[in-house]
């Protein structure tokens, strides 16, 4: 039996909140992760197919048994890997409610539609770019950036690449990002058929910023070698270290050399709120990526890219069957992106930013610079720690060091596995400047000064237990 009576599905319902709720009771006591047993992973993984029917709140207690006890870790506020924050409770509430509506924003005249160009707005207002701007709700920063890349393509093959290809164009297509720049943009220039061998990742200052300087002299030298140079994709806010690119140095350089302007805002573009003056010249930007599952606190999925241009964003995407014509609403979703059908990512959006305002969400951002500025200065306070980056943003990079302790990269590697491995807290690392480095990242409106100290002295624990020359 696929349907549910009212009175059933109020009781799963009720089962399945006062699972939430205990958890979100538990959550400051709980490790950040605990090790999932070798038998459990086993009964996961190999689970044959249901071919008969089961009872759903029997299968509701398998969940609980089996499921949350062994989290990615993210609701800790002692989590501080990659960029993966809590999710707003209400938002939790809202995906349930979107999945109850279940509709497919595609477009079409339905509230969950209107409710969608609604939040857009609000994200246009909050990131300087125009209400005319084109903007959609997509799954993440990666596909956020992959559809603004690919109205670049479109636009800067004058709209050929949809009927022909690259099959017509005289010169390979040049695009540019820092040495700091996400994966992403790598994965979407090769997506989009212009091949990683013509993105340019450019090195950066001192802060991890896109050099200007050696832009400029790339840019020179593509053309100069027959090449067309076509798109800078800046960073505001790296993965790395938050590093901001110097985004108005690039947008004169874009309007004096043809360039499009994309900017991946989607772990640090948010930080507008409460630092603008950083971002100076995001507002000139031709796309933007931003990721409201970051720093707006949104369960995952929920990712966001806007267009100046909102007509080249419709021509690139745009196709639209005699089936779903309907010339009396707005247009569609569906014609600015990848997806069809939709879902209701919109809604928690919606709630969660009127529950906390913008003020609340500016307070909430700067709770989580003001702790990184915390954990550096400890950092620099203690003799067993040095601090690497420490960009404008929220995430710092430092190492654990011992007297007599050559292999450096090689005792935080195992630090950074041991403390993962216990529990307490949850850090992972990164490479700069082919050193490798502890990397902690704090977008986490739980997170107290008292879980730093936690985090620095599982650390330096895990570390005094490694014999010396090992
Ligand atoms: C700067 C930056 N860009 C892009 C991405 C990719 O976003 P997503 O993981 O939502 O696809 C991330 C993810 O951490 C990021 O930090």
């Amino acid at each position: 039996m696929i349907d549910l009576s009212p009175d059933e599905f109020r009781q799963l319902g009720y089962q399945a909140i006062d699972l939430l709720a205990e958890q979100l009771a538990a959550v400051r006591d709980l490790p950040a992760r605990q090790p999932i047993a070798a038998d459990l992973r086993g009964r996961l993984l190999e689970q044959p197919l249901p071919e008969t029917e089961s009872d759903p709140a029997a299968l509701l207690k398998v969940f609980a048994r089996d499921v949350p006890p062994y989290p990615m870790g993210n609701s800790s506020p002692r989590f501080f890997a990659w960029v993966n924050s809590p999710p707003a409770p209400l938002g939790v509430l809202a995906e349930l409610l979107a999945a109850g509506m279940n509709p497919s924003v595609a477009g079409g005249d339905h509230a969950a539609t209107y409710i969608e160009h609604a939040v857009l707005n609000w994200l246009k207002a909050i990131m300087t770019f125009p209400a005319s701007a084109g903007a959609v709700l997509a799954s993440g920063g990666s596909v956020a950036n992959l559809i603004a890349l690919g109205v670049m393509r479109h636009v800067k093959t004058g709209g050929s690449i949809r009927g022909q290809g690259f099959q017509d164009q005289t010169a390979p297509m040049v695009i540019y990002t820092s040495t700091q720049g996400h994966g992403c943009i790598q994965k979407a220039v090769e997506i989009l058929g212009f091949g990683s061998a013509y993105l340019r990742k450019i090195p950066v200052d001192s802060g991890y910023r896109m050099n200007l300087d050696a832009l400029r002299a790339q840019v020179q030298a593509d053309r100069a070698a027959g090449l067309l140079p076509v798109c800078v994709a800046a960073s505001a806010g790296t993965v790395n270290t938050g590093a901001i690119d110097p985004l108005d140095g690039i947008a004169d350089l874009c309007v004096a050399e043809q360039l499009w302007f994309h900017v991946d805002g989607a772990y640090g573009g948010l930080g507008i709120l409460v630092e603008p003056s950083l971002y100076k010249g995001i507002e000139r930007a031709d796309s933007l990526a931003i990721d409201p599952h970051k720093w707006l606190y949104m369960p995952v999925e929920c990712g966001c890219v806007m267009v100046k241009d909102a007509q080249a964003m419709r021509d690139s995407y745009s196709l639209v069957p005699s089936y779903l014509r309907d010339d009396t609403a707005m247009p569609w979703f569906s014609e600015f992106s990848i997806q069809q059908t939709r879902g209701f990512k919109a809604l928690k959006l919606w709630l969660v930013m009127q529950q906390i305002g913008v003020e609340g969400y500016r307070d909430l951002l700067r709770h989580d610079m003001v702790l990184a500025k915390s954990l550096q200065a400890k950092i620099r306070a203690r003799d067993d720690f040095e601090l690497v980056a420490a960009g404008p943003l929220s995430v710092t990079c430092f190492r654990y060091k011992r007297q007599g302790m050559a292999d450096l990269d090689g005792l935080n590697r195992k630090l950074a596995e041991t403390v993962q491995r216990e529990g307490k807290a949850f850090l992972t690392t990164t490479e700069l400047n082919g050193q490798l480095v502890l990397r902690a990242c704090i977008v986490n409106f739980r997170t107290t000064e008292a879980d730093l100290d936690i985090l620095l002295d599982a650390i330096a624990e895990a570390g005094g237990r490694v014999p010396t020359g090992d």
